[in-house]
C-alpha cells in the first residue's frame, strides 16, 4: 500500500517533471552526453554563474575537445582558456585530470563514482553530476540549488550531508536521472531561490514540506548541507590579487618588481610575494629566476 510519504514523493516527482518539460533551460551542456564536455561544464559551473560559463564552455571545447587533446597541451594553454572564469586552480586540476584519464582509463572518462572522485579536482558533487548528466544514471546531484529544494520542499528541515545525499538519491524517478537532476537545479536557480523564493509560482508548492506549514522561519535551507554559506567579499581579498596576477601571467611573464602592481597592491610587495608563492604552490605559476610565469 502506498504510504503518505510515497504519495508525497510521487506528487513532488510528477509536478517537478511536468514543470521541467515546459520550463527546462536550453543550455549548451544539456545538448550533449559527452562525458568530457559534461565534466568541463560542471567544473566551470561549480563557482561561476551560468551566463559567464556559456561562451567560455563552447570556446574551451573547441580548443580542448577530448581528455587526450587536453593532456597533450601545456597547462598554460588551459589556464589561458580559463580566463574570465575565476578560481583558476580548477584549470590546473582539469589538465591533471585529463592526464589521469589518458593514463588510467585509456582516454575515456570512467563510469564509476570511486574512479571519478579519484580524478584531480573531482569531488562527490562533480562525480555524481557526470554520472547523471553524461551517463544518465539515477543518482542524486546535490549542489547549492538542489540542496535548497531538498531542505525546503522534500524535508522541510535542514539536512546533514549524508541525509541530503540519501534523500536526493531516493527522489530520482526511475530512469529519469538526467531530467530530474536538471529540473532540481532549475527549480533552485529560478524559483526556490536563496532569498525571496517565488513560492506563489512554484510548481511543487502543493507538496512542499516547508510551504505546507506556512513557510515558517528559520528557512530550512539555511545551514542545510550543500546549500552554501555566504560568499566572502571578493573586493580587496587575497583571491582578487591572485586573480589579477594570473591575468597578468596570461599575457606573459611578470618580473618580481612588477608583482605588486600586477596584483593591484602597489604599496604591499610582501602581500604580492605571498600571492605569487601561493600560485607556485598550487601549480598555477613557476618561478624562473626573479620572473613568474605560467607553467609549461
Ligand atoms: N550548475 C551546475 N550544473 C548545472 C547544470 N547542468 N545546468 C545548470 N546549472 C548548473
Amino acid at each position: 500500500m502506498a504510504t503518505l510519504r510515497s504519495l508525497r514523493v510521487e506528487a513532488l516527482q510528477d509536478s517537478l517533471m511536468a514543470w521541467a518539460a515546459r520550463s527546462r533551460r536550453d543550455l549548451p551542456w544539456r545538448r550533449t552526453r559527452d562525458p568530457w564536455a559534461v565534466l568541463v561544464s560542471e567544473l566551470m559551473l561549480q563557482q561561476t554563474q551560468v551566463a559567464r560559463v556559456v561562451p567560455r564552455y563552447e570556446a574551451f571545447l573547441v580548443e580542448f575537445p577530448t581528455p587526450a587533446a587536453t593532456a597533450a597541451a601545456p597547462v598554460a594553454s588551459v589556464v589561458r582558456a580559463w580566463a574570465g572564469l575565476g578560481y583558476n586552480r580548477r584549470a590546473v586540476n582539469l589538465h591533471r585530470a585529463a592526464g589521469e584519464i589518458v593514463e588510467r582509463h585509456g582516454g575515456a572518462l570512467p563510469v564509476t563514482l570511486p574512479e571519478l572522485v579519484a580524478l584531480a579536482g573531482v569531488g562527490p558533487y562533480t562525480a555524481r553530476a557526470v554520472l547523471a548528466f553524461a551517463f544518465e544514471a539515477d543518482v542524486g546531484v546535490v549542489e547549492v540549488n538542489s540542496a535548497r529544494v531538498l531542505a525546503r520542499a522534500a524535508a522541510g528541515r535542514p539536512l546533514s550531508r549524508g541525509e541530503a545525499q540519501a534523500l536526493a538519491d531516493e527522489l530520482v524517478p526511475a530512469g529519469a536521472g538526467w531530467a530530474w537532476n536538471q529540473a532540481m537545479l532549475d527549480l533552485g536557480a529560478a524559483v526556490c531561490t536563496k532569498t525571496a523564493p517565488r513560492c506563489q509560482s512554484c510548481p511543487v508548492r502543493a507538496c512542499c514540506a516547508w510551504a505546507s506549514c506556512g513557510a515558517p522561519e528559520p528557512d530550512p535551507a539555511v545551514g542545510s548541507a550543500g546549500a552554501g554559506r555566504r560568499q566572502s567579499t571578493f573586493a580587496g581579498s587575497d583571491r582578487q590579487g591572485r586573480g589579477r596576477l594570473v591575468d597578468a601571467l596570461r599575457r606573459g611573464p611578470v618580473a618580481q618588481t612588477a608583482w605588486a602592481d600586477a596584483a593591484g597592491w602597489p604599496a604591499d610587495p610582501d602581500r604580492a610575494a605571498r600571492a605569487a608563492a601561493g600560485l607556485v604552490a598550487d601549480g598555477l605559476a613557476v618561478l624562473a629566476g626573479a620572473e613568474l610565469r605560467l607553467p609549461t
